[in-house]
């Protein structure tokens, strides 16, 4: 492994929540050095086949190399997975039995000069995941008023001297490059404090903004469970509090059958669970791994299956004329689409 590598998080934990099994379809919806999706091929074989996308070209090229051994089991697009569905129809790759998001960035990323996602090289202010996207962390930090700024780094960046940051990066630009930027930072707060950088937070405001991290990840986890057949496994490993946050209520949200709100008598919402969640408490690394993988220590698993919504299942039990216990009888795999058409066909009968 090069010093650059990325080592993969939790690969055991999202083996299991993924619940990968031989012949088995899964999307890699963050492929970053293709660490996860070799560990899912090999688990998924003999027969297993693996779609990974990445928003980084140098990404998809890395992990092109490094998946080469397994061939036609894989498929790389370069893309943004918040065009999931669009790009498992292109391919005609659904129903899948798992979709992992291992969100963030790379260590590949993180390390290379020339990307600006570290305050500890100096580089110009990018941070794009694609670098054919047009706004970058300079235009931001260059353009935005001193009031957007201060929103935009006490919102993502969860930073309190969001204001004191924002004046100094008025008082200061332009600013070109992650040097210019930490250092702007520090003179904002007064200096180092503590053992995490003071550009930390204001860094991480930048990046999620450029690359428009929470939008994306609100969508496509929507996306997601559209695409699973029955029982298949979403799994999401989240990096900070706000994407866990998403996360959490997304998941919990999808596994209600009823999310009117609690002052409303009656439900009038409609709405059905989806999503069944495996893992009630957030899986966090093992003390050893943090030890071993230092990037790894703010990682959280979730991890959800899909169900079929309850009157979907009961409409079809009632006109199959067969018992509720279809449902467990066969080998667990239905596609809820199917499903639906079925049901369709039988209505309009
Ligand atoms: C933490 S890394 C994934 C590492 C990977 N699991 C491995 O084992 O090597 C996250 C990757 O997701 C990609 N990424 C982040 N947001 C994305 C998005 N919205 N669409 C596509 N790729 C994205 C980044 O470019 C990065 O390569």
């Amino acid at each position: 492994m090069s010093a650059a590598a990325h080592i993969p998080v939790m690969v055991d934990e999202t083996i299991k929540a993924l619940a990968v099994q031989p012949g088995g379809r899964y999307v890699d919806c963050t492929l970053g050095g293709g660490g996860h999706a070799a560990v899912i091929l090999e688990h998924s074989s003999p027969g297993g086949q693996l779609l990974g996308i990445d928003a980084d070209p140098e990404a998809i090229a890395t992990a092109r190399q490094s998946l080469e051994p397994y061939g036609d089991s894989v498929l790389l697009v370069n893309d943004n997975f918040v065009n999931l569905e669009a790009i498992c129809y292109k391919y005609d790759f659904l129903p899948v039995h798992g979709i992992l998001f291992d969100l963030g960035l790379s260590s590949l990323q993180l390390d290379e000069s020339g990307r600006g996602f570290s305050f500890q090289q100096r580089a110009p202010l990018d941070m794009r995941f694609d670098p054919s996207q047009k706004v970058s962390a300079a235009d931001i930090v260059n353009t935005y008023s001193e009031a957007e700024l201060a929103n935009l780094i006490y919102t993502y960046g969860e930073e309190s001297a969001s204001r004191q940051i924002a004046r100094r990066i008025v008082q200061e630009r332009p600013i070109k490059t992650t040097l210019e930027l930490a250092q702007t930072v520090e003179r904002a707060v007064g200096g180092r404090r503590g053992r995490i950088h003071p550009a930390t937070k204001t860094f991480q405001a930048l990046r999620i903004a450029v690359n428009h991290e929470l939008e994306t990840l609100e969508s496509a986890l929507k996306q997601a469970v559209n695409l699973l057949g029955y029982e298949g496994r979403l799994v999401v490993i989240s990096y900070h509090s706000l994407e866990d946050r998403i996360v959490k209520q997304f998941m919990q949200q999808e596994a209600r059958d009823c999310i009117c709100p609690p002052s409303v008598p009656t439900c009038v919402c409609g709405h059905k669970a989806s999503l069944r969640i495996i893992n009630k408490r957030v899986i966090v690394p093992s003390p050893e791994e943090v030890t071993r993988n230092p990037r790894s220590r703010s990682a959280k698993l979730r991890a959800a299956e899909r169900i079929m919504p309850q009157d979907e299942h009961y409409n079809l039990v009632e006109q199959l004329g067969s018992s509720p216990e279809v449902k467990t009888r066969g080998n667990g795999w239905r596609r809820p689409s199917l499903l639906r058409m079925l049901r369709s066909v039988f209505n309009a009968a």
